[in-house]
C-alpha cells in the first residue's frame, strides 16, 4: 500500500461537500475519498452553500436512484445552494454508466468520475480549475484505487472494508457490471492491513462489502488464491475483533466451507444478507440467477443448522418481464418458507444496456405495484413477528451514537441487525454492552441497559 501523503502533489486547499446514494460500496467510496481530500488540504462542510466542491456520489440501479442526483442538483441550484462558481463533481455509478452524457444533461456538472477513478478527484478538481474546461475520467483498472488512497481515517465501531471490486456475474436486469467493471478481488494483505488499522483506532466490528463476497479470490503473500472461507478466519483472528460483518452474498457461491466458517466463528454476526431476487426458477433462471428456489431452501436449511438463531434477510425484484401470476405466488411461498427477516423488495426497472431491457414481455404498471405491496405486507409481517420473539432477551448490542429520535437515548445494534434504542451515558458510545429487550417499536428495538 502506497504512503499517499508523502507521493501526491500538495493540492490547493478548499472546502468540499459530500453526499451519498446508493449502497454500502459508495458510503465506503465516499468515506475514503473524505480521507483522500482532507489529506490534499481540504476541509469537509456539512452544507453546500459553504463549499468550493461539491461531491456526488450516485447510484444508477434503478431509474428512480438515477434521476435523484439530477434533482438534487436542481434544487439545490432553485434554492441559491450552490452557483456557477461551485464545482460539481459527479461521481459514482451514474457516472461511470453515463460519463460524457453527463456534462450534455446537465451543464453544471463540472467533473465526471466512476467509482474506479474516485482517487483521481483531487487531480480532476485541478485540472478543472486550470483549463475551466469539463473533466470526464471514469475508466481505471479495478484496484489502483486502493493503492492509491491513503489509510482510512476514524470511521467510529463499525467500519467498512471493500474487499472486492466489480461484478462479472451480469445478472440479465442489473447495471453494477456495466458501472463498476468485472469483478477484482483485493490482495489478502492489503485487506488485512485495513483491518488492523480500524481496529487500532477503536473499531470493535468489520463489515466486509462486495458484490459478491463469496467469489472471493484475492492472492496472499506467496501469491496464491484465497478463498472467501480462508479470508473470514483470518479476519477472525485479529485481536480486538467483536463482530464480523458481510454483504452481499449470492446465493449461487455460498459454499459449504462459509457455512462452515460461521458455525466455527462465533465472532460472524447472526445476521446473513443472501438476496433471492425471486422464487420461481423459471424468473431466476431469465435472471441468470443460478441457482434454484429449492437449493436456495437447502442452503438456509445449513446454515440454520450450524447457527440455529441466524437471521436471514433478502432483496426481492417483483414484475420482471415475464413475471406471471404462478411465479409470483412462488416468490410468496418461499418467502413464508424461509420466514426472511428485514428485507428489501423493488420494483423491476428497466436498466439501459442490460440484456433484461429488450426483454419484451413487460408486467404493467398496476399489477408490479399490486405485487409489491402484497409482498411488502409479508415481509413486514414476518419482520414484526421476530422483533416480537426478542422482547425479554438480552442482547449484546454495539453502541453507534445518540438515537436521532430522542437525544437522551443511544442507539445501538444487535449481532442480527437490529436497532436497538436506551437510556444511557455517551460514554457507552463506540463499546459492546448487554441490554435486556423491553419493547417493540414499528422498525427499532427499546432496551434497558443490564451492564
Ligand atoms: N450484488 C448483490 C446486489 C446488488 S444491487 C446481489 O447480487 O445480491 C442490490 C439490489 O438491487 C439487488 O439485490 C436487486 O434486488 C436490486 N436491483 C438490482 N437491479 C435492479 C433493477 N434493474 N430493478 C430493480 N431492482 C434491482
Ligand atoms: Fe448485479 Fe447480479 Fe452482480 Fe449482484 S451479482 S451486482 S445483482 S450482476
Ligand atoms: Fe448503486 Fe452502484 Fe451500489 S448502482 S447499488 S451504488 S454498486
Amino acid at each position: 500500500m502506497t504512503n499517499f501523503i508523502s507521493s501526491q502533489p500538495k493540492l490547493q486547499t478548499g472546502t468540499f461537500f459530500i453526499a451519498v446514494w446508493g449502497c454500502q460500496m459508495n458510503v465506503y467510496d465516499a468515506d475514503r475519498l473524505r480521507d483522500l481530500l482532507s489529506a490534499s488540504g481540504y476541509a469537509e462542510v456539512f452544507d453546500p452553500a459553504q463549499a468550493k466542491v461539491v461531491v456526488l456520489i450516485t447510484c444508477a440501479v434503478r431509474a428512480k436512484a438515477e434521476d435523484k442526483v439530477f434533482n438534487q442538483i436542481a434544487s439545490w441550484q432553485h434554492q441559491g445552494q450552490i452557483n456557477e462558481d461551485t464545482v460539481i463533481a459527479l461521481g459514482g455509478c451514474v457516472g461511470a454508466e453515463l460519463a460524457e452524457q453527463i456534462i450534455a444533461l446537465d451543464k453544471s456538472v463540472s467533473i465526471v468520475f466512476g467509482p474506479r477513478t474516485a482517487h483521481r478527484l483531487p487531480q480532476m478538481i485541478d485540472r478543472f480549475c486550470a483549463s475551466h474546461l469539463p473533466v470526464v475520467d471514469v475508466t481505471a483498472d479495478a484496484l489502483q484505487k486502493f493503492d492509491a488512497l491513503p489509510d482510512p481515517g476514524l470511521r467510529g465501531p463499525s467500519a467498512f472494508i471493500t474487499i472486492m471490486e466489480g461484478c462479472s456475474n451480469k445478472c440479465t436486469y442489473c447495471i453494477v457490471p456495466y458501472t463498476r467493471g468485472a469483478e477484482e478481488s483485493r490482495p489478502v494483505q492489503d485487506i488485512l492491513h485495513e483491518c488492523l488499522n480500524h481496529l487500532a483506532q477503536g473499531a470493535l466490528e468489520l463489515h466486509l462489502l462486495g458484490q459478491n463476497v463469496n467469489s472471493y479470490c484475492g492472492l496472499d503473500e506467496n501469491g496464491e488464491k484465497t478463498s472467501f472461507a480462508s479470508l473470514l478466519y483470518e479476519i477472525a483472528a485479529l485481536p480486538g475483533l467483536k463482530r464480523l460483518r458481510f454483504t452481499t452474498s449470492n446465493p449461487m457461491d455460498f459454499t459449504d466451507d462459509v457455512v462452515r466458517a460461521i458455525g466455527d466463528l462465533e465472532v460472524i454476526a447472526d445476521s446473513i444478507h443472501i438476496p433471492v431476487q425471486s422464487g420461481s426458477d423459471r424468473i431466476l433462471q431469465l435472471m441468470h440467477r443460478r441457482y434454484t428456489a429449492q437449493s436456495y431452501l437447502e442452503l438456509v436449511t445449513k446454515l440454520r443448522k450450524v447457527r440455529p438463531q441466524v437471521s436471514i434477510s433478502s432483496d426481492f425484484i417483483v414484475g420482471f418481464p415475464g413475471e406471471t401470476e404462478e411465479d409470483f405466488a412462488q416468490t410468496l411461498q418461499l418467502v413464508e418458507a424461509v420466514k426472511f427477516d428485514q428485507s428489501f423488495s423493488f420494483i423491476y426497472s428497466e436498466r439501459p444496456g442490460t440484456p433484461a431491457a429488450k426483454m419484451t414481455d413487460k408486467v404493467p404498471k398496476e399489477i408490479k405495484q399490486e405485487r409489491i405491496y402484497k409482498l411488502q405486507d409479508l415481509l413486514e409481517e414476518l419482520s414484526a413477528q421476530y422483533s416480537h420473539s426478542y422482547l425479554g432477551t438480552t442482547q449484546e448490542v454495539l453502541v453507534e451514537g445518540f438515537s436521532r429520535k430522542d437525544c437522551t437515548e443511544l442507539k445501538a445494534r444487535s449481532s442480527a441487525n437490529r436497532i436497538v434504542v436506551f437510556k444511557g451515558s455517551e460514554k457507552l458510545i463506540g463499546k459492546m454492552v448487554t441490554v435486556k429487550i423491553t419493547g417493540v417499536m414499528a422498525h427499532t428495538l427499546k432496551g434497558e441497559l443490564l451492564s
